[in-house]
């Protein structure tokens, strides 16, 4: 039997926090995702109701639905449920194939996609996702919309290539991390709030400043993320931990970490990267330094610096319901590894 998926108020969608933070737009994230039940009806599509069920926090949809708040978003309402669609099928094309990269063994705290149906099949649900949202934002006949999201997706694709060529690189700079990031995580989550605004109606100064919302809201996000990857637990997050270091992605802690040893001690902590033999120990080790020398600390410090950028670029001309929706994102984004 097809799993069927759960609305936004699904434990197994958003966490308490982030459900209630959501509550003004439950109503369209349910239409979303009966929008995504809909589109995945073909038989081909049935394996991909197997992760887009699972839930997953629908961030990206939410934020196309509230950056469409600042237009006319009752008469754009179709436009914008199709767009926030779009975008989750796009984000899970990326997870699909990012699980391949990683080799990862769980996400949405089930066995990932290929690790359920292989390799192949993974490969190509990643490819018919991806045009299958880009079929959908075809009917919209904006071409406008069309070439910046097919511009985030290859920014996207270069920050995961860029990450894959950068690993095992102890030398990787903060500037390197951040680029890399930028690219694959943060640009889809500000096109996120830049094409609601823009469906909706919404003013190119408007859509370009939710736009930098995004951008660095994203950017704290993965950040955050990272940082849950060293120090987080695996039951809450729902996929596995510390498994950057075994593929030799350096995330923003490590790289502050090695950055912050004299080169002797560095060099005898990440031996074991070196010799692409990370082991469990080794993880654990790192972890501890990371917290005990301060480089957990100072990577959310940086992801703080990130947040308050976004907290600067939405102002009170967006409405007091939605600027507050926006700052209670962004200390919900902090929040997550408390
Ligand atoms: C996972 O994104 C990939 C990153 C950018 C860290 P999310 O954390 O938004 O994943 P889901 O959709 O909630 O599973
Ligand atoms: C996020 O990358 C995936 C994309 C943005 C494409 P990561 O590999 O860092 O994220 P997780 O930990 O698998 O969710
Ligand atoms: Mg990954
Ligand atoms: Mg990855």
């Amino acid at each position: 039997m097809r799993p069927s998926l759960p609305g936004p108020a699904s434990p197994h969608v958003n966490g308490a926090r982030l459900e209630a933070i959501l509550r003004p737009i439950e109503g369209d994230l349910a239409r979303v995702s009966a929008r995504l039940e809909a589109c995945l009806r073909d038989p081909i599509a049935a394996n991909a109701v197997y992760l887009v069920a699972a839930g997953g926090k629908r961030l990206r949809p939410a934020l196309v639905l509230l950056a469409g708040r600042s237009g006319d978003y009752r008469g754009r309402r179709s436009a914008l449920i199709d767009v926030a669609a779009a975008v989750e099928l796009i984000h899970t094309a990326t997870l699909i194939h990012d699980d391949i990269i990683d080799e990862a063994p769980t996400r949405r705290s089930q066995p990932t996609f290929h690790a359920r149906f292989g390799t192949e099949r993974a490969v190509l649900m990643g490819d018919y996702l991806y045009s299958l949202a880009f079929s959908m934002l075809a009917e919209l006949g904006d071409a406008h919309l069309m070439a910046y999201t097919a511009e985030v997706c290859r920014r996207m694709s270069q920050g995961e290539f860029q990450e894959v060529a950068g690993r095992f690189r102890l030398n990787t700079s903060e500037a390197e991390y951040l680029e890399v990031i930028r690219n694959k995580t943060a640009s889809l989550v500000a096109a996120s709030c830049y094409l609601g605004a823009r469906v909706a109606g919404a003013k190119l100064d408007t859509c370009e400043r939710l736009a930098r919302f995004g951008l660095s809201f994203g950017m704290a996000f993965q950040i955050v993320d990272d940082c849950l990857d060293l120090v987080g637990d695996e039951s809450t997050v729902g996929k596995p931990l510390r498994s950057d270091l075994d593929k030799g992605s350096l995330s923003l802690p490590v790289i502050y970490l090695a950055h912050s040893l004299p080169s002797r001690q560095r060099v005898a902590l990440f031996a074991p990267l070196r010799r692409r033999a990370a082991n469990r120990a080794f993880r654990a080790r790192v972890a501890g330094e990371a917290v005990r020398l301060g480089a957990i600390a100072q990577a959310f410090e940086a992801a703080g610096r990130f947040l308050d950028e976004a907290g600067g670029a939405v102002a009170e001309r967006d409405g007091v319901k939605l600027t507050t929706t926006y700052r209670q994102l962004v200390d919900y984004a902090l929040e997550r590894v408390r």
